[in-house]
């Protein structure tokens, strides 16, 4: 056979490694002009939205290693030019109601991933009158 089972590994690992010197741009760049909202509102949007609708993205492990490192890039590259509460213009609140109401499925292999980024009911009506 002209490929081994030995040549097709050593050649996936080489792939592997050379991957990992493609630079990404994870960085969370300073905040331009942040939301500003009471505390409670805060805190809710940043346990359930900010890790990719802001500056402030807790960016986890896998997020260093290639091929994952670009889906997390990725998403949140497209997250926060969807909406960003670092450079906040105040649009987009009815979007925000949509998803934050459940009307849009949204996301939903992050919150299988972290459930604890769900909101919470109380989260969920506060943030809802909030953004009446
Ligand atoms: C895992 C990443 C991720 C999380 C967490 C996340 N989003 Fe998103 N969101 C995206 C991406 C990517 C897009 C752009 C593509 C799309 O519309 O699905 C987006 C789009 C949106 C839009 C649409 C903006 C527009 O232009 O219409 C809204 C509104 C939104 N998100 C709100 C939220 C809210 C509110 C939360 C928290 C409850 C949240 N998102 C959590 C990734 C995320």
């Amino acid at each position: 056979m002209f490929f081994s089972f030995k040549s097709i590994t050593s050649w996936t690992l080489l792939l592997l490694l050379l991957m990992q010197f493609i630079p990404l741009s994870r960085l969370n760049p300073p905040s331009v002009s942040p939301m500003q909202a009471p505390n409670f509102i805060k805190s809710a949007l940043k346990k359930s939205c900010y890790d990719c609708h802001s500056n402030e993205t807790r960016w986890p492990a896998m997020a260093w290693i290639a091929p994952a490192s670009w889906l997390a890039s990725g998403i949140v590259t497209s997250g926060r030019n969807a909406l960003n509460f670092s450079a906040w213009k105040n649009n987009k609140k009815r979007e925000i109601r949509d998803v934050v109401s459940g009307r849009t499925a949204h996301q939903g292999l992050y919150y299988l991933w972290k459930p604890d980024a769900k909101l919470n009911v109380t989260e969920t009506s506060s943030l809802l009158k909030w953004l009446e």
